[in-house]
């Protein structure tokens, strides 16, 4: 006799990003030279974590007690006033109206976001290239992912597209939680420029004006971002009173400390009394789930976000990733053109996607040459923030052989 529920049995034992991961390392570790893009971390060119000093520094100055004790359900007030800080500072709109709750992770902002905004049943409205946990989050929390189609023909963000399906969303489920992860979109690489955001604001208040809309902003890769990471944040205004506005704020690539489990869930709310509503509703998932956030991570980015200095520091030494990126970007660009491959203009991030109509069959191929990279339906996810600069040229030759 099973006693597992039915809906739980048959569900994969590891997320495959983890599992090609694993095997990559496996084959590695007999002798075999690997190419391994399917790890969503920064490396460096020898293959080790790239972790910002200043922060690694910083997270082993915290004392003992701050370790040791719980934090508040919410995260310490100092900890959700240096995010909003941070992220909304430049737009005194967004940062008058904000709240936060810390979550351990942009992972569990997400979870928040899914089930305190969407009816058990509904579905979330994303790109169809997405990360893939958005599912499993969705999943967890018996809501469904449903997508528009991503690009236009002229590769730009295909506008029409998502109106036609925010309009479905309407009809179907009378509201929209709509989830864009920008900048440096998880798989794409894409940043959505200043008119792709106006565009999307429109369209979300025109249909916010029949049944309430929000948009939630993953911005797990915001520090990677080529030019101001913030400066999209002003087209978003509008939204405030008018529709719902969330983000998904992660330290884990910002602070290069992935396993701390430190982010936030903000939201900016014009109304008051919505505004503690929504703040007590917020809390109430995090008891229910989690129960509070690692105490120590929060001081550790706490400092990291507040201490002008230090926050000097960190993004001096982030700095030196993002070139370090760029460089292999560059590699990538001398190798790829010419070669058959399709793949979105590249705005800095984690990752770039090519175009496959059979990714599934491509990336088994290509484990066969050494070569791991991560397939979706339609596409071939390829993390530069884990290959080498030597390595791009071998990885684009795999790619389009
Ligand atoms: C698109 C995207 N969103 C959110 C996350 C959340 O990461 P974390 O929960 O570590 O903040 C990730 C991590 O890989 C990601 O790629």
């Amino acid at each position: 006799m099973l006693h597992l529920i039915a809906a739980h049995q048959g569900r994969p034992s590891d997320d495959p990003i983890f599992a090609l991961n694993r095997e990559a390392t496996q084959r590695r570790e007999k002798g075999e030279s690997i190419v391994n893009a399917t790890v969503g971390s920064l490396l460096d060119d020898d293959g080790r974590l790239a972790v910002l000093p200043t922060a690694a520094r910083v997270v082993r100055e915290v004392p003992r007690d701050e370790w040791a004790a719980y934090a508040p359900i919410a995260g310490t007030p100092a900890f959700l006033r240096a995010v909003m800080d941070d992220l909304l500072g430049s737009e005194p709109a967004l940062r008058a109206s904000a709240i936060a709750s810390a979550t351990p992770g942009g992972s569990g902002a997400l979870r928040h976001a899914m089930s305190n905004f969407l009816e058990p049943g509904q579905a979330v409205l994303t790109t169809n290239f997405f990360w893939g946990p958005y599912k499993t989050i969705a999943d967890e929390s018996d809501r469904k992912v449903t997508t528009f189609s991503m690009f236009d023909g002229q590769g730009a963000l295909d506008v029409e597209a998502l109106d036609r399906a925010l309009r479905e969303q309407v009809r179907a489920q009378g509201r929209v939680l709509l989830l864009l992860n920008d900048p440096c979109h998880n798989p794409t690489g894409y940043s959505m420029q200043a008119s792709e955001w106006r565009a999307v604001v429109a369209r979300i208040l025109a249909h916010a004006e029949q049944v309430p809309v929000t948009l939630v902003v993953d911005c797990a890769y915001f520090a990677y971002n080529a030019g101001n990471p913030r400066a999209f944040l002003k087209e978003l205004t509008p939204l405030v009173g008018r529709a719902g506005l969330l983000f998904a704020w992660s330290a884990s690539k910002t602070f290069t400390h992935y396993g701390l489990r430190v982010g936030a869930v903000v939201a900016c709310i014009a109304d008051p009394s919505e505004r503690t509503m929504t703040e007590a509703a917020l809390s109430y998932s995090s008891r229910g789930t989690w129960s509070n956030c690692n105490r120590g991570g929060l001081a550790a980015i706490t400092r990291l976000l507040t201490d002008p200095e230090l926050a000097a520091a960190c993004e001096a030494e982030r700095a030196g990733f993002r070139a370090m990126l760029q460089a292999r970007v560059s590699a990538w660009n001398v190798a790829a053109p010419g070669r058959g491959l399709r793949y979105p203009r590249y705005d800095g991030g984690f990752f770039v996607t090519v175009f496959h109509d059979d990714a599934f069959s491509k990336a088994l191929a290509m484990k066969q040459d050494g070569v791991f990279v991560v397939p979706q339906s339609g596409a071939l996810r390829v993390a530069l923030c884990s290959v080498a600069e030597r390595d791009v040229g071998r990885l684009v030759a795999s790619l389009s052989g």
